[in-house]
């Protein structure tokens, strides 16, 4: 069997009993009919979790439909759109879909730790006027948190432009932006991004959300296509959204199991693994050809990352999914028999 390690799933499947519990509920749906278009239930469940109202929850078809929702609102083409760089793939590939100019303020990745230039960040968003700012939190690939006060400044800096918060990993994190906003209101210009792929173990359902400011909030509504979570997702998150215990202890152990592997990374000679804060870690690599050519017969999936092309040079990358405890002894040793 094949180990994946590349797509930053979560290894640990749900419950049984819990899939049972869908199952059941499944066979009472009427596959004739729609989706009730207002998913009124499954807003109310979302914004529960962040002690935030339903009416500010906009669901979508996974996070990536809430970015294709946020491009399609607020970009034009020969907009500027700003960010960190690397960072998701995704904000590339819909910057150049949408004809933006994605401006991006590099991360240092020569130290010990990645290096984010926040005032540079500022300085840039004064200049460049971006009409979107994303900011992934923890960032993919380096797993580093933004801390919650940057991201203050960032909105209050931002003036009329959107700033896209993506939490995609934020269960993973020690801090979340997110939770400094609990049980207050979505500050006009934001939207947090979040799904259930990644500590809640669903990315085969599709299932994510934003919360959303007042700017955004009702060309969001209008944006989003009136059935576009269907009623075999909707009936498995809002099942699970019940039972948030088991996305609780699967987060604790991947997180446990983060570190144990960052310290076995950082004892080998010429690796490196940076102190991520998501369900991966961005790994420094001494000979990166006999890993790819190796781990294709070994049946590994990692993901290689083209990083700044300077940096290339001297190093190579590659961003390893933290999965199940057998699985990262079998990596383990394979990065060691290299
Ligand atoms: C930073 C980030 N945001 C959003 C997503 C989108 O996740 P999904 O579409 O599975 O909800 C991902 C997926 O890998 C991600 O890495």
């Amino acid at each position: 069997m094949a180990i994946l390690l590349d797509k930053n799933e979560n290894p640990f499947e749900m419950s049984l009993e819990i899939k049972k519990a869908v199952m059941e509920e499944i066979s009472r749906l009427f596959f004739s009919r729609y989706p009730d278009p207002d998913y009124r239930i499954l807003r109310e469940k979302l914004g529960a979790l962040a002690g935030l109202p339903g009416d500010v929850v906009i669901p979508g078809n996974g996070g990536d439909e809430i970015l294709w929702m946020v491009f399609s609102c607020f970009v034009r083409p020969g907009d500027t759109v700003l960010g960190f760089s690397p960072t998701f793939s995704e904000y590339y590939r819909l910057a150049e879909l949408f004809g933006a100019r994605f401006t991006t303020v590099p991360i240092g990745l020569e130290g010990d730790e990645p290096d984010f230039n926040f005032s540079l960040f500022l300085e840039t968003i004064e200049r460049e006027k971006p009409t979107v700012v994303l900011l992934d939190t923890p960032n993919n690939p380096t797993g580093k948190t933004l801390p919650v006060p940057f991201l203050n400044e960032v909105l209050s800096s931002a003036g009329n432009s959107i700033v896209l918060i993506d939490e995609a990993y934020g269960e993973f994190a020690s801090e979340t932006y997110l939770e400094s906003i609990r049980g207050k209101k979505v500050p006009p210009g934001a939207i947090v991004l979040k799904t259930l792929s990644k500590a809640w173990g669903l990315a085969g359902i599709r299932l994510g959300w934003a919360y959303c400011g007042s700017v955004s909030l009702d060309k969001m509504k209008k944006a989003r296509s009136p059935f576009n979570v269907n009623i075999f997702s909707r009936t498995v998150a809002e099942i699970v959204l019940d039972h948030p215990g088991e996305a609780r202890s699967s987060s604790i152990r991947i997180k446990e199991l983060r570190e144990y592997v960052r310290n076995r990374i950082n004892g080998m000679k010429g690796w490196r693994a940076f102190n991520g804060q998501g369900n991966f870690l961005l790994l420094s690599i001494p000979r990166p050809e006999d890993c790819v050519r190796s781990a294709a017969g070994e049946q590994f999936a990692f993901k290689y990352m083209d990083l700044t092309p300077g940096i290339k040079e001297t190093r190579s990358w590659i961003r390893l999914t933290i999965g199940r405890e057998d699985e990262m002894e079998e990596a383990l040793r394979f990065f060691a028999s290299l």
